[in-house]
């Protein structure tokens, strides 16, 4: 294992698109809920600038929330886990994410590349 710089600042976004198989007990955001969502999401947050600009945005499995209706995302860092309706909560989840990616830009921290990859190396390794 190695470390490298990060290519992104601010933070991530995670969006989940985890598709479960029909007749699960279990709901799921849905695969084309979930891809379609951080399509759009990730030219807005582009395209409105500040912070939210230069986070990334992706996909991911399950999220442990699996809402019966909308998709799971989460603002890293910071843990924090909404559910969205895919298409009318767009604007509010936009407006979410450049709230939050601002505020971590302005905390300065951990906005540094792999800054927290390090330190985690770091304490494994028993230098701290
Ligand atoms: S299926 Fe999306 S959070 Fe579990």
């Amino acid at each position: 294992m190695h470390d490298v710089d990060s290519p992104w600042q601010h933070g991530v976004v995670l969006i989940c698109n985890n598709q479960r198989p029909d007749g699960s007990p279990k709901p799921s955001c849905g695969r084309d809920a979930g891809n379609q969502l951080k399509a759009w999401l990730k030219i807005a947050a582009r395209e409105g600038g500040g912070a939210a600009a230069e986070c990334r945005v992706l996909t991911t499995s399950c999220l442990d929330v699996c809402p019966q209706h909308g998709v799971a995302v989460a603002l890293m860092p910071g843990n924090e886990v909404v559910v969205v309706d895919p298409q009318e909560d767009r604007d509010a989840l936009l407006a979410r994410v450049q709230a939050h990616m601002d505020a971590v830009a302005e905390q300065g921290a951990p906005t540094g590349p792999g800054r927290r990859g390090r330190g985690l190396l770091r304490r494994l390794r028993g230098a701290d």
